[in-house]
């Protein structure tokens, strides 16, 4: 591809690797596990810097330093840490690890979802000319209701409603400061809303189903079987 543009100092990421995958139920944390003759943590950050994105900030398990760094080897500006007991604490983290670096931008990537259309970055980038922060969405295709107890409590409005993914981009010293003053709790869901709930809009840009996270046993047999069959995204 000759479209692809050189890493930049002004763009730079946090990947979260920091979870335990329990739903996956694979031998090590998913983020960890053999994917497209790689693995899911090394595609996350190799789509990434084929983006043109410059340090990468990884946030992994406590212990994991090893592993990571086998599997990211050869990378460079990529910078490990480790991350929290939430994804928001591992996050803030990881936000924390590039502070001295003071990006212009940060994307904010679950590891989880590894394979990212540049398209995706791209618009996303594009939209934090006109706003602070900017997340990929898709529509939703299913009707949606409200459950209470095992019924139905209420109907909910399908039209208004968007599936929100990752990367998510953002203005680095709006993400780091909104972070850093968050007093909403523990796991706040994802950064657009730490962003939000310091005054800021978020644009919504269109998504990809490729960005599918890996959460469940099923999606592992799923990415292999696409390999085999050459379906997968590349
Ligand atoms: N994550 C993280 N730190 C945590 C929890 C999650 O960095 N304390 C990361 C995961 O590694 C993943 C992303 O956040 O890349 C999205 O989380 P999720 O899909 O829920 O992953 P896990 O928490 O690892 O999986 P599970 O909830 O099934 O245990
Ligand atoms: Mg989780």
């Amino acid at each position: 591809m000759d479209s692809i543009p050189p890493p930049s100092p002004r763009i730079a990421a946090v990947i979260v690797a920091a979870g335990k995958g329990l739903r996956a139920g694979q031998p090590v944390p998913k983020q960890f596990t053999p994917y497209r003759g790689s693995s899911v943590l090394r595609i996350a950050a190799e789509n990434l810097r084929a983006a043109g994105v410059g340090r990468i900030a990884v946030a992994i398990p406590e212990g994991a330093n090893e592993l990571a760094s086998k599997l990211l080897d050869g990378m460079t500006d990529i910078t490990l840490l480790t991350g929290g007991a939430t994804r928001q604490e591992s996050v803030a983290q990881g936000l924390e690890a590039l502070a001295s670096d003071a990006p212009a931008v940060v994307l904010i990537h679950d590891a989880a979802r590894p394979d990212c259309p540049p398209a995706v970055i791209e618009r996303l980038v594009e939209a934090l000319a006109y706003h602070a922060g900017a997340i990929p969405v898709l529509p939703v295709v299913d009707s949606m209701v409200v459950a209470r107890d095992g019924v139905m409590a209420q109907n909910a409005e399908r039209e208004k409603l968007r599936r929100v993914q990752t990367p998510q981009a953002f203005g680095f010293a709006a993400i780091l400061a909104a972070h850093r003053d968050w007093s909403g709790g523990a796991d706040a869901g994802d950064d657009a809303q730490v962003l939000r709930a310091a005054g800021y809009d978020i644009a919504l840009v269109e998504g990809d189903e490729a960005l599918r996270k890996l959460t469940y046993k099923e999606d592992f047999v799923t990415a292999s079987l696409s390999v085999r069959m050459g379906s997968g995204y590349d």
